[in-house]
């Protein structure tokens, strides 16, 4: 049986799949449910600092992207760091933190920018046993008009300078979370490193309005007829997600540095791919809040089936394995040439492929009187388009051609050295992996 432990920064826990900060981790009662339900770690819902509570909105806090299905695919959210009190929630987590011990335990914080506030907070949070602290330096709305959150995460000398006071003031691991909304990810990450961070997670949410009521013109969620931006979240975003993590583990200024995983993570295959990614374990929140506590438990048993398939003993064995092939553009391989193939016997006529690739594309698919489609290898590029409108999985597929034959679109011999290609040196890929 596959070995699904992991040790991130030393916090050990019996799986890869945390839980994170919002409001599946707000309260006791659900963080001992969420240990039953067999998941490896949480991160405690934001605490902020000693002071008046945070006061939330009365009326919808969420707004969805449905796929066809009712499936939600994006989740929006306009709410706040946690509400509750400050020292109610020190108490809850020392309980859970002595009940559950061989689960991982972090608090993530968001208190001002300003030294005072880190140096009170940090021994208070140090007191209660949790394994280590995340800085929320990620939440877009609400908490970054108060100069907290994401008005941190985008600049990068802020993140240095505070999580150097976190580094100063507590003695466990410092995990700095991430804003996906700046322009070059790689930034925030080298100045987390910089402060002395153990690790980066990433991402938090992303700006989002996702609909306007065109009756009362106002963003939903609405509260009373206005709306406002809030943090978009769920499988729609982690293509971006997936992509901020490769950027992180690729760049020589942060290769090597312990990364969660977040965004959109909802099946174990989610969470393998963030992990070839460099990732040392991934985080969980619309998945959780859509399906409920016990999905962990299919992640889990997919995840350990996969591996002992696959022969990985651990999660080590595969943890980063995709970073190497994750290269930039100019060093693909552009020796290689595929094209398209239908599958005759798959085919249901529908006739998409045909209407994308002669509207939009190349003009290489053929339809005949019958409605039989096939692939005219002069003029088909393998773009892919026809594969991913299909709506038959598998029916068409990109069929590599065989090194010596020669490309009918380009007259060119497809050579013999797509290996070669990708060891070229000056693939930066290539080089990381010998
Ligand atoms: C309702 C809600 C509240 C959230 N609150 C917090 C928070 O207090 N602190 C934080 O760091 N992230 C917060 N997040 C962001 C999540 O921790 C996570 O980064 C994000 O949802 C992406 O993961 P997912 O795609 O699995 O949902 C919140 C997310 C949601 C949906």
């Amino acid at each position: 049986m596959a070995d699904l432990t992991t040790d991130f920064l030393g916090i050990k826990s019996p799986n890869p799949f945390w839980l994170a900060s919002a409001p599946p981790t707000d309260k006791e009662y659900n963080v001992r449910r969420a240990f039953e339900a067999g998941w490896g770690g949480v991160v405690w819902k934001t605490l902020g600092a000693e002071g008046p509570p945070v006061v939330n909105v009365n009326g919808p806090r969420y707004g969805v992207i449905h796929g066809a299905d009712r499936r939600v695919l994006g989740l929006n959210n306009i709410e706040l760091i946690t509400d509750r009190d400050l020292e109610t929630n020190l108490e809850e987590i020392t309980r859970v933190k002595k009940d559950w011990p061989d689960r991982a335990l972090i608090v993530s914080i968001m208190v001002p920018c300003e030294e005072a506030a880190w140096k009170d907070i940090l021994p208070r949070v140090e007191a209660t046993g949790a394994d280590g602290i995340e800085l929320n330096f990620g939440c877009p709305h609400g908490m970054s008009e108060r100069g907290m959150g994401s008005a941190v995460g985008q600049v990068p000398e802020y993140i240095e300078m505070v999580t150097r006071w976190c580094k100063q003031y507590y003695s466990k691991p410092v995990i700095v979370k991430l804003t996906p909304n700046i322009t070059d990810i790689r930034k925030p990450a080298e100045a987390a490193r910089k402060g002395g961070a153990d690790a980066v997670s990433l991402i938090n949410t992303i700006n989002s309005i996702v609909s306007v009521d065109l009756d009362t013109m106002s963003p939903h969620p609405s509260i009373d007829g206005k709306g406002t931006h809030g943090g978009y979240c769920g499988p729609a975003v982690k293509p971006i997600a997936l992509s901020m993590v490769s950027e992180i583990a690729r760049a020589p200024a942060t290769h090597g540095m312990p990364i969660s995983g977040i965004g959109g993570v909802t099946t174990w295959r989610d969470a393998a791919e963030f992990i070839t990614m460099g990732c040392g374990n991934v985080q969980v929140c619309t998945a959780a809040m859509t399906y409920g506590f016990k999905v962990v438990q299919e992640m889990i048993a997919g995840l350990s089936r996969w591996m002992d398939e696959k022969g990985h003993e651990s999660i080590a064995d595969f943890m980063g394995a995709a970073v190497p092939n994750t290269t930039d553009w100019q060093y693909l391989n552009l020796n290689y040439i595929a094209k398209a193939k239908i599958d005759q016997d798959a085919c249901i006529s529908c006739g998409r492929c045909y209407a994308a690739c002669e509207d939009t594309s190349h003009q290489a698919i053929a339809m005949s009187e019958d409605r039989t489609f096939s692939v005219i290898d002069e003029e088909c590029v393998a773009c892919n388009l026809c594969v991913e409108v299909c709506p038959v999985e598998n029916c068409i597929s990109m069929v590599p051609m065989e090194a010596g034959t020669t490309d009918p679109r380009t007259g060119k011999v497809v050579q013999d050295d797509y290996a070669n290609w990708t060891t070229h040196p000056n693939n930066p890929g290539a080089v990381a992996a010998e």
